[in-house]
């Protein structure tokens, strides 16, 4: 092996051509770190040798694919700001329009557009609506598509909701056709596909924390123009769009941010 080749840079070139996932995209500290965690949980001590392990043994690609996109959620997932879209941001867009179009990307499981299908479903009812829900991972998305759930995914969900849409059955708590025929699921990669237009709301939590200003930049410059005028882009519980100007996204509470006319 030689010295270069057990480099992160080595280790990048290498992953990108199974994954499609560009590490250089994301803060290198923390994929690094996650990156050796992974390595010395399974005694791999260097890059060629994982890598060589990875491309020969799906089952170990899947974990590890996992490990490093992080794809924890939960229904309901930060109950202040649900309550914000639910009582202030919805009723206001609904206002203007009966017929919206969603995209909760980096949807991991289904949580977040289910609760987005749930919200509109129980609170909005002459309101028309699709969700597009996104991710990179087609594992979590194979479970999105399945919508069976464990009592842990529900831990912020309103007990009337759990029972009203999900049926209890010996694999878990299984999600209602009525939801679940509202939202189509698709792999898509945020940093380098091409996206759809002409959405009236946009959630991406909980995706950009490991991504670089940079890319983060780029990509509200990409869910920017793919907003409707007027339409809401709903970030996670730690991700401002402080200092990145020429968005044409204005704050209108916190986490929800308004597409300029
Ligand atoms: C922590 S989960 C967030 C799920 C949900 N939005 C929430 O807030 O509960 C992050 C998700 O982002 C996805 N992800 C990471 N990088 C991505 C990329 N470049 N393109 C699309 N999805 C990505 C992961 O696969 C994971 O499912």
């Amino acid at each position: 092996m030689l010295n270069s080749e057990n480099t992160y840079e080595w280790f990048i070139k290498a992953f990108y051509p199974k994954s499609g996932l560009d590490l250089n995209f994301y803060k290198q500290n923390q994929m690094q770190r996650r990156i050796q965690s992974f390595m010395t949980s399974h005694k791999y001590q260097t890059y060629p040798d994982f890598i060589r392990a990875i491309n020969s043994d799906p089952v170990l690609y899947d974990s590890f694919f996992k490990h490093l996109t992080i794809n924890v959620s939960q229904f309901f997932r930060d109950t202040t700001q649900w309550n914000t879209l639910r009582d202030t941001v919805f009723p206001k867009l609904t206002q203007q329009k009966t017929n919206l179009k969603l995209w909760s990307a980096g949807c991991s499981s289904g949580q977040e557009p289910y609760s987005l299908a749930m919200t509109l479903v129980e609170y909005f009812p002459g309101i028309n609506f699709s969700i597009l829900a996104s991710d990179i991972d087609v594992n979590v998305l194979q479970q999105a598509k399945d919508g069976i759930y464990k009592q842990n995914d529900f831990t912020s969900t309103p007990p009337q909701i759990i029972q009203k849409y999900f049926t209890l059955t010996d694999k878990g708590y299984q999600i209602k056709d009525i939801i679940k025929q509202k939202v189509t699921f698709k792999r898509q990669n945020l940093l380098t596909d091409r996206f759809d237009t002409g959405f009236d709301f946009l959630a991406c939590r909980n995706v950009v924390i490991y991504f670089t200003e940079e890319a983060k930049e780029m990509l509200y410059q990409k869910f920017s123009r793919s907003l409707n005028p007027g339409g809401i882009l709903f970030t996670g519980s730690t991700e401002h769009l402080f200092g990145m100007t020429n968005l044409g996204l204005k704050p209108v509470s916190s986490f929800f941010y308004q597409r300029q006319e």
